[in-house]
């Protein structure tokens, strides 16, 4: 498939662009994981408890654990004890996911220091071991992400000599982030799908517009084709003139494209040479292909062959403005010529290149009762004319592209 230049500049575009919401999220990636390797450890006493909910930017995690029911018991030993069921309470107040976090629970301690001892019954939540002087909980799988602004539960159930008041606590673990909290995943996310939109629309414009653009070269080729054909039977007429309409054609077309004309514009002249003459299928093949010298009422008869001409093309809508070459091309600048007299930049600017293109043509090619005239004859004979026959500023284009030998 072959790329015009602005296909070329849009897929460079989309290119760049890109390779832009890549670097955004390659380097979003990057920070995600950079942020995502922060370990963690807090120490929380009871009185940090208390400040839960008071935004203390320094304590960032809350725990609580209270006791929420008690009963009496007697243990192995007869000796009597105090079963209780404790409910603890985590809160992620720091702003941030935690993951693969445990907690250190110390055992109260009694009058003198020491720890009191306690045996589990019964927990939940987690694993729980106690050494004696600490609990180590590992929360089970369903727990070992804690949400920011969110709180898990846990707790057991513990026979120990007295109650037990749990007020210091150590966790660990890892603070997470996840990717969709940073903007530049957002950016490059909205990014690529407007990208991908972008992308889209435009692939499908594109190929809507090659499809055009290939109906419209096909359409071309039939109109051409036509006008062609067109001319070979206008050609076929006159005997004494074959191909004429062809060669005005071409020279029309180089003069226009001298000129500087667009392409569509050069197409269009094109199309008026091949057609200057139609006007001639009317004139009767006795008048048009009289050997010898025509009496004045035949000269009327074949100068008809412009106004007839213009009336047969006048409803060719598709290629407005066609029927200007053949109604006009037998015109002169200096007012004299036919059928309707205009004078210089009244003739339509097509019908001026055409009258050039077909005077030159008539002299340049050989004809049964003359051969084609010289080169310094044809080159004297544009130039005397130029002003009264020809536009004067168009006859110097076909006199330098002559001179030049390009055509
Ligand atoms: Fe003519």
């Amino acid at each position: 498939m072959k790329l015009d230049k602005s296909e070329r500049r849009s897929i460079l575009v989309f290119a760049i662009l890109f390779v832009l919401l890549v670097l955004v999220f390659v380097y979003t990636v990057f920070t995600w994981r950079m942020d995502n390797t922060q370990e963690f450890v807090t120490s929380i006493t009871k009185e940090d408890r208390t400040k839960k909910g008071e935004n203390n930017e320094d304590i960032n995690i809350f725990v609580a654990m209270t006791q929420k029911e008690s009963w009496p018991g007697t243990d192995a030993n007869g000796k009597s004890t105090i079963g209780a069921e404790y409910d603890g309470v985590i809160f992620n107040n720091s702003g941030k996911n935690i993951v693969d976090w445990s907690m250190t629970i110390y055992m109260p301690k009694n009058k003198n220091g020491e720890p009191i001892p306690g045996t589990f019954d019964s927990s939940w939540n987690g694993e729980y071991t106690n050494n004696g002087d600490n609990i180590t909980f590992i929360p089970a799988d369903y727990l070992n992400v804690i949400p920011k602004n969110e709180e898990k539960t846990y707790g057991f159930v513990m026979y120990a000599g007295t109650n037990l008041d749990f007020s210091e606590f150590e966790i660990c673990g890892y603070y997470r982030t996840i990717l969709p909290e940073y903007p530049g995943f957002w950016v490059a996310t909205v990014g690529f799908l407007i990208w991908l939109t972008w992308v889209v629309a435009w692939a499908v414009m594109d190929a809507r517009a090659r499809k055009l653009k290939k109906q419209k070269a096909h359409d071309e080729k039939i109109i051409e084709e036509t006008m062609q054909v067109f001319a070979n039977f206008i050609d076929a007429k006159d005997e004494y003139t074959k191909g004429h309409s062809t060669r005005v054609s071409f020279y029309s077309q180089k003069i226009a494209k001298r000129m500087g004309m667009s392409d569509e514009e050069i197409k269009m002249i094109g199309y008026m040479g091949l057609m200057h003459d139609c006007g001639k299928i009317a004139i009767p093949d006795d008048v048009l292909n009289k050997k010898g010298a025509l009496t004045e009422e035949e000269r009327e008869i074949i100068k008809e062959h412009t106004t007839r001409g213009g009336q047969m093309l006048e409803n060719f809508t598709s290629l407005p403005g066609i029927r200007d070459g053949a109604l006009y091309h037998h015109e002169r600048y200096d007012g004299k010529g036919y059928p309707q007299g205009l004078i210089g930049k009244e003739i339509p600017l097509y019908a001026r290149i055409i009258n050039v293109a077909d005077a030159f043509d008539a002299m340049n090619s050989d004809r049964c009762y003359r051969n084609r005239l010289p080169k310094n004859r044809i080159l004297s004979e544009l130039r005397n004319n130029a002003g009264t026959q020809f536009d004067p500023e168009i006859v110097e284009y076909m006199i330098a592209m002559y001179q030049e030998g390009k055509i």
